[in-house]
């Protein structure tokens, strides 16, 4: 399991201080479209100054026609990022236009495909995609597995089948994460770390509860520690 940090506070500044205090662990930094937006990729440079080891996740969730998408994706790859991710509901094609636009790098970042947002209950999730979120989870895995991306964004409680549906090595991304049990937010499935460790999780997505607390860099520790 790697930890994944979302660098979603309100500045640059914030954002870099964070990341600042956690350079002695080589973990994973989760640029998504507040920071994106606002500071490009000054600060994935920043970050990878910081500290060379930290890896990149660019969470843009990329949703567009197969050929745009396969542009973007491209662009992406250039800023040196490790990880990116659309969404699978863009579907097959896009999926594999974009796989097949990566092939060409020596080295690509790792593509993943959002499954069901982790804010969605389920009464708003039918309404939209018509299936209960995990049947419509799982569906979504099946067809980014087949068409060769390296894993789903999903939540903590669909990690196991999804990997029993396509394989032991399809990586499960899953925010939602309150690793003691903090505050939820808006989120609506939310998982312990514990439990996102039975669960299989490769990378623990966390946010609020590490850059709200008092001491961020205590909480990235206790969080390493039930990782290890
Ligand atoms: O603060 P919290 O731990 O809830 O942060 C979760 C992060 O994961 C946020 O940056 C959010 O945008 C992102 N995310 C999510 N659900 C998804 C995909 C990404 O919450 N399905």
């Amino acid at each position: 399991m790697e930890l994944c940090v979302a660098l979603d506070l309100p500045s640059a500044e914030e954002n870099l201080a964070l990341a600042e205090s956690l350079k002695a662990h080589n973990i994973w930094m989760k640029v998504g479209f507040r920071a994106y937006i606002r500071d490009g990729k000054l600060l994935i440079q920043a970050l990878k100054k910081i500290n060379p080891e930290f890896k990149i996740f660019l969470d843009l969730k990329l949703y567009d026609i197969p050929n745009t998408m396969a542009d973007a994706a491209e662009e992406i790859t250039k800023l040196g990022v490790d990880m990116f991710n659309i969404h699978a509901s863009a579907g097959k094609i896009a999926m594999k236009t974009v796989m097949e636009r990566l092939s060409t790098y020596e080295k690509r970042p790792l593509v993943l495909a959002v499954t069901a947002l982790t804010s969605f209950d389920e009464e708003n999730f039918s309404f939209i995609y018509e299936k209960g979120i995990y049947e419509k989870a799982e569906q979504f895995a099946k067809m980014s597995h087949e068409n060769g991306l390296d894993g789903v964004v999903c939540s903590t409680f669909e990690s196991r089948a999804i990997k029993n549906a396509t394989s032991e090595h399809f990586l499960t991304l899953c925010p939602g994460i309150r690793p003691f049990g903090e505050d939820a937010g808006d989120q609506q499935r939310v998982a312990t770390l514990e439990l996102a460790k039975a669960e299989g999780v490769d990378f623990p997505v966390i946010g609020r509860p590490i850059y709200r607390d008092v001491n961020p860099v205590g909480k990235v520790e206790r969080i390493l520690q039930v990782l290890s």
